[in-house]
């Protein structure tokens, strides 16, 4: 029966990360998956998420399924996080928001809400984009191309050549763009190139899709929430609001991975349509998984609700967002040390947990052999794997390789 079932090629960071975990060299540094590690090399469990978790537990709560969209409390929370409390989108409830098993689960509910229902529509996702992206939407059955986004040359935005190629592409096409902190170049879009760039998704009448995994790690919570917020007020070519997709994470702000909690949202023209589209989201979800889980969803919400846990949690993430920026200055000093000819400003620049360290495959391989520096092979490092023991060896390890 299965004899012709061909051996899975493992995934670039997952498979990497599993690696890395059976490496038994002592001195070992894993700057390949998308996980913030504390300056002792651990994953943090919050102040906050310990103290939510608590207040769930003793509510001693029964375990029914929770409904097909997930928990109305953690809903709610995610549209205020979102979109921001007294947006006219949330006023108008135009937004269909579910609760999803991580954003992999609600990019994946999305992709098959597209496939069904847009059913023409091809994806364009940034080229770089996070490896698993291609794969997601391929898997619903969707085509999938790339637009320009990276400027490996300048280390910065292909701003010009990726408002060219949308300009070309059919109507209706559906267009990925990560909403801050892109993975896995760290370059993002400026609020100013947001304001060019939703005009032009009107007038093309372009789908955008946006994959916002790492809120309050670029330059803060309400701040990385721009494109949301300015998509939500936007109007299409018919004087409509704008339509637009948004799946968002919590394993990262909240350092929850394993709990995999995610939302899906869909801001629609109006209600009724927001109804109809919350409706078929739902449809999706029972023939996949039936409703999601509880006890993630449950500490979420009680992180961003509750008014004692949330400035705690706010002021968490934002000493993570601190530690990333002095780890990115870390490293930029030790490599300008060594190699006071080059520029590594590219370092300072880019935001969020990932830099474009410009190193090809071999490079890469290299690092992981020689010095056991794990970096995902498309040259991507993970800032937030680095710290205070491990930073300086990192840079030292890079300038051998770049060194030749
Ligand atoms: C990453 O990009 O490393 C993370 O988002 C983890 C993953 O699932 O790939």
């Amino acid at each position: 029966m299965f004899e012709h079932v061909e051996p899975f090629g493992g995934d670039p960071i997952l498979s990497l990360n599993e690696d890395f975990q059976k490496d038994p060299r002592p001195h070992k540094i894993n700057l390949s998956i998308g996980i913030y590690f504390d300056d002792a090399g651990a994953i943090p469990v919050l102040d906050s998420v310990r103290r939510a978790e608590a207040m769930v537990v003793a509510r001693n709560a029964p375990k029914p399924y929770l409904p097909i969209e997930g928990a109305a409390n953690f809903r709610e929370q995610v549209q205020l996080l979102l979109f921001g409390a007294g947006h006219p989108a949330l006023a108008e409830k135009r937004v269909a928001t579910i609760q999803s098993v991580g954003s992999s689960g609600g990019l994946k509910v999305g992709a098959d809400f597209i496939a069904r229902w847009l059913p023409g529509s091809e994806v364009w996702v940034s080229d770089p984009s996070w490896e698993n992206h291609r794969s997601m939407f391929e898997g619903a059955g969707l085509a999938v191309h790339s637009y320009p986004y990276y400027d490996a040359a300048s280390g910065a935005l292909a701003f010009d050549a990726m408002c060219d190629a949308l300009r070309r592409i059919p109507a209706k096409s559906v267009v990925l763009v990560h909403a801050c902190c892109h993975n896995p170049t760290g370059v993002d879009l400026t609020h100013a190139q947001w304001n060019a760039l939703i005009p032009l998704f009107a007038e093309r009448e372009l789908l955008p899709y946006l994959d916002l995994a790492y809120q309050g790690f670029g330059d803060g919570i309400e701040e990385d929430a721009y494109a949301v917020r300015t998509l939500a007020a936007a109007r299409g070519k018919d004087g409509r609001p704008m339509s637009f997709v948004v799946a968002n994470s919590f394993s990262k702000s909240m350092s929850l991975y394993g709990e995999r909690c995610g939302a899906l949202s869909v801001a629609c023209a109006d209600a009724a349509e927001a109804v109809n589209v919350l409706g078929q989201l739902k449809f999706t979800v029972r023939r996949n998984y039936s409703s999601p889980p509880i006890h993630g969803g449950q500490i979420v919400a009680a992180v961003l609700g509750e008014a004692a846990l949330r400035p705690l949690w706010e002021g968490e993430l934002g000493a993570m967002r601190d530690r990333i920026r002095a780890m990115r200055e870390a490293l930029h000093a030790t490599l300008l040390k060594k190699m006071p000819g080059r520029d590594f400003g590219y370092f300072l620049s880019q935001r969020g947990m990932f830099s474009y360290t410009g190193l090809d495959p071999k490079q890469v391989d290299r690092l992981r052999e020689e010095f056991a520096v794990y970096l995902v092979r498309s040259g991507r490092l993970c800032i937030a794997g680095l710290n205070t023991g491990n930073v300086e060896a990192t840079g030292l390890a890079m300038a051998a390789v770049l060194d030749g």
